[in-house]
């Protein structure tokens, strides 16, 4: 039997909605401004193939680990930890997977809200015609001139972090599933129109072979775990993001099913994006490989600015990323916020401005780190890509090591098998990969980066 624990946050109103808000925290700028420029720095197709497996082995049976923990509990992560650990006679430090995951979740946000920041501005050069007849260098400059200006910066980053600040302070009805609910959707249409367009390029089937047809001389040393990291990221794992919203997910509601969907619509937009975006820059006659974390914002600009309604494409185009990392940031901000409200009692709208508030200073870090203080390094790393680094590479993959771990060496078989909800065919699958296969995957990858030893 699943527990009849409730979760104070309130519930999803269906599974369908529930679906829906876990699709939102996994589509972002993981699968539209991370992705291709992540491809695109380890050369393609090969890369592509190896994220692909880390999703399948590792991604989903963590997927379905973290919901199954998440409803089980029925709190945000670090007290939904010891509540279980607890309740399985075990001890109470794994609630340190639940704090990890909250300094990951502030990690990630400093970042995170600065790149959405650069689609809201994106959005208001789209809008005034900036791109139109832009060359290559026109569209390096004006993205140059955004992430040099620090106080442009700061004015977006406050804004994207206010509208999180905003949806999050109105609960799980009222805010998150309203956001949802209407977001989600567009954002669909809009991607389809976008790669429709681009299957009419001439630089389509160029496109297709790039991200399809693996070369391995392309695999370098950290290609491995970069994959591992994005999975995660994509994913929304590692973290305790999918167990928060799992925890106000219905009882009835299976678990495996709902996984699938989920994983099969992330990686489903992050393949339609490369799709989208990388015939423009072959029909354009520009390299991938040149892009860095600025790839889509220096490059599609150009594109934009030459086809025929080009301009309306931006906007389209912009205003779909800006609600992709909106729906995403809410599932950043919404476990560190619950736990301070179980924790505090403070209202929802306190809690979501004291950790917004906090996201948002550290977020000043990252912010420094384009312009001013491009120069501080630490271990060779902008505080930017330090802290990019250190949650995506590092934090995540842990998190999502010792979950999976809990869930399937830890928990009774008993409370597993009645959580998930499986046929026993179905569990064994789970069982096996949440007990094998993804820890092995990422302490072997964890251990190559800092030994070597397959590289
Ligand atoms: N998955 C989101 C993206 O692809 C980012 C994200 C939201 C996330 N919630 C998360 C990443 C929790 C890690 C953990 O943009």
């Amino acid at each position: 039997m699943a527990t009849d624990r409730t979760s104070i946050h309130g519930q999803w109103s269906s599974r369908w909605i529930f679906i829906l808000a876990a699709t939102g925290s996994a589509v972002g700028l993981g699968n539209i401004w991370r992705f291709p420029y992540i491809t695109a720095e380890h050369g393609g197709g090969a890369f592509v193939l190896i994220y692909l497996v880390c999703i399948v082995l590792v991604g989903l049976p963590i997927m379905m680990s973290e919901i199954m923990l998440g409803r089980r509990g029925r709190r945000s992560p670090i007290h939904t930890m010891e509540v279980l650990a607890e309740e399985e006679g075990r001890n109470r430090h794994w609630r340190l997977v639940g704090v990890m995951g909250v300094f990951a979740g502030f990690f990630i946000l400093t970042f995170y809200s600065v790149v959405a920041g650069w689609t809201l501005a994106y959005i208001v050069r789209a809008v005034s015609g900036m791109f139109t007849q832009a060359g290559a260098q026109q569209t390096q400059d004006i993205f140059a001139a955004l992430v040099s200006d620090p106080e442009r910066l700061l004015a977006w980053h406050t804004l994207f972090m206010i509208m999180t600040v905003f949806v999050i302070s109105r609960g799980v009805k009222k805010g998150l599933e309203q956001a949802v609910r209407y977001l989600m959707p567009a954002l669909f249409l809009l991607l389809l129109f976008l790669v429709a367009y681009s299957m009419t390029t001439a630089g389509f089937s160029q496109a297709v072979a790039y991200l399809f047809k693996p070369d391995f001389s392309q695999v370098g040393p950290s290609t491995i775990l970069v994959a591992l990291g994005q999975a995660f990221f994509s994913l929304s794992l590692g973290m305790g993001a999918i167990m928060t919203y799992g925890s106000y997910l219905s009882g009835r509601a299976s678990i495996p099913g709902t996984s699938v969907s989920i994983v099969v619509m992330d990686t489903g937009v992050a393949l339609l994006a490369g799709l989208a975006i990388f015939p423009i820059m072959f029909t354009f006659g520009l390299q991938p490989e040149e892009g860095g974390p600025g790839l889509i914002f220096k490059i599609l600009p150009i594109a934009f600015g030459q086809m025929a309604y080009g301009r309306v494409l931006a906007v389209i185009f912009f205003t779909l990323l800006m609600f992709a990392a909106w729906t995403s940031a809410l599932s950043i901000l919404e476990p560190i916020t619950a736990w301070l409200v179980e924790k505090t009692g403070f209202t929802r709208l306190k809690a979501a401005i004291w950790s917004g508030t906090f996201a948002w200073i550290l977020g000043l870090g990252s912010l420094l780190s384009l312009n001013l203080w491009s120069g501080v390094k630490l271990f060779g790393m902008t505080f930017f890509s330090l802290m990019e680094y250190l949650s995506v590479n590092i934090m995540l993959p842990v998190g999502g090591l010792f979950i999976s771990l809990f869930a399937a060496w830890f928990m009774a078989r008993s409370s597993s098998f009645a959580e998930l909800g499986l046929s026993r065919r179905a569990y064994l699958a789970w069982k096996v990969g949440a007990m094998f296969i993804a820890p092995a995957g990422v302490i072997l990858i964890l251990l190559q980066e800092f030994f070597g030893f397959l590289g």
